[in-house]
């Protein structure tokens, strides 16, 4: 038996591709200058580096460089993005988000709520999807920004975001997408989409942790943002600090990977996800799929066990890394808003975990799953 679990959380965090790992190790050693130093050869070549970096991200995005504005992660994008945009708009503005979005979305939401900013928090179906007519309907006058998230972190659920975004540009309102768990796992043509901001980290797609970016869309009249941080006016006065290099070097290189990779990558693992559910119907019955059957991430598999204490089953699990359906977005074990959105019991919530497979699982990996979950669960439901 391997030392470690077999990880099977990859909508948590991804392990970082050696090839990232080599193409960052210089930037610690080598070129370690500031790139915002001008005067001197370090400085010249963590320029060189960083601008390099934001050309693949933009190539691989579809968008120009200059929109993208890097941050430590999705995070703190969607905090700049949703704060930043209710902050610098007229008195009285107000937000339009959803049940089912990550807390990075729905907590900067709450603390503008707090602060008196109006907003609505739409519900979602039983997949976990927002309804673009209940979008449209939630707009007002007022209304400054709607965010809306691509690919739900629980249960892989994709939103209907070119209808959402269309709605919202015939309305004039802004869209802030959550992209975070969608790039580099689907096709996203961002420049091709009805959105204004976007968020997206690198830890998700076998980058390093600590660097994201926030797209902000060029266009007439300009988008207005406060940003979160006063400082050195890096990043076009939105997010002032001295730039990570080697993460930025990092970064780009994930997303260079991930857009070779992605289409054999993907198939690759939608039939390892099959494999899975497969292997876990043909031993348990009592399964429920949580999230949409078809328009879901190709890694994503959300499940309920019935008469299985979830706890327990998480307990017993010591081969393979997964996540349940308590503690998924934080530190505190509470049972996951999201599967409560979609209406699911407290019972099914409790009892649920969720698969996240990636670049580095293996047919192996599955077969240990399997085996492992059928037997944990058998075990408890005493059968
Ligand atoms: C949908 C979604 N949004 C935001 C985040 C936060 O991203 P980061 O870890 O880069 O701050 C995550 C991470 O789990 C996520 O899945």
């Amino acid at each position: 038996m391997a030392d470690y679990p077999v990880y099977l959380d990859n909508h948590a965090t991804t392990r970082v591709d050696p090839r990232v790992v080599d193409a960052m190790v210089p930037y610690f050693s080598t070129h370690y200058g500031n790139a915002a130093s001008i005067n001197h050869a370090f400085g010249w070549e963590a320029e060189r580096a960083v601008t390099a970096a934001r050309e693949q991200l933009a190539s691989v995005l579809g968008v120009a460089a200059k929109t993208l504005i890097f941050t430590s992660g999705a995070t703190e994008s969607n905090n700049i993005a949703i704060k930043g945009v209710l902050d610098a708009a007229p008195p009285g503005g107000h937000l339009i988000t959803n049940a089912a979005e990550h807390r990075a979305v729905l907590d900067p939401a709450k603390r503008l709520q707090r602060a008196g900013v109006n907003v609505t928090i739409l519900p979602v179906d039983e997949f976990g999807r927002v309804d673009p007519q209940q979008v449209a309907d939630a707009i007002r006058p007022e209304t400054a920004l709607v965010s809306v998230m691509a690919a739900n972190n629980e249960v892989g659920t994709l939103n209907p975001i070119v209808e959402i975004g269309t709605m919202c540009q015939e309305r004039d309102v802004l869209f802030h997408c959550d992209a975070v768990q969608a790039i580099g796992r689907i096709a996203f043509p961002v420049g091709e989409l009805p959105i204004d901001l976007l968020s997206m980290s690198a830890h998700k797609i076998n980058g390093p942790k600590g660097i994201g970016t926030l797209y902000v869309r060029r266009r007439s009249p300009r988008i207005r943002i406060q940003p979160l941080f006063d400082g050195g006016g890096h990043e076009n006065h939105l997010r002032s600090g001295t730039l990570p290099v080697p993460l930025i070097v990092g970064f780009g290189e994930c997303c260079r990977l991930a857009a070779e990779c992605r289409d054999d990558e993907g198939a690759r693992i939608v039939g390892l996800r099959e494999r899975l559910w497969q292997g876990l119907c043909d031993r348990l019955d009592g399964l429920h799929l949580n999230g949409h059957p078809d328009d879901r991430l190709p890694g994503n598999l959300n499940l309920s066990f019935e008469g299985v204490d979830g706890d327990a089953l998480m307990t017993g699990l010591k081969r393979i890394a997964v996540s349940s359906g308590s503690a998924c977005t934080s530190a505190l074990p509470e049972p996951s808003h999201v599967l409560r959105a979609m209406g699911i019991s407290d019972a099914l919530t409790r009892a649920s975990l969720r698969f996240g497979i990636g670049r580095f699982n293996t047919d192996d990996d599955i077969e240990v799953a399997i085996k492992e979950v059928a037997t944990m669960v058998k075990r408890l439901r005493g059968s």
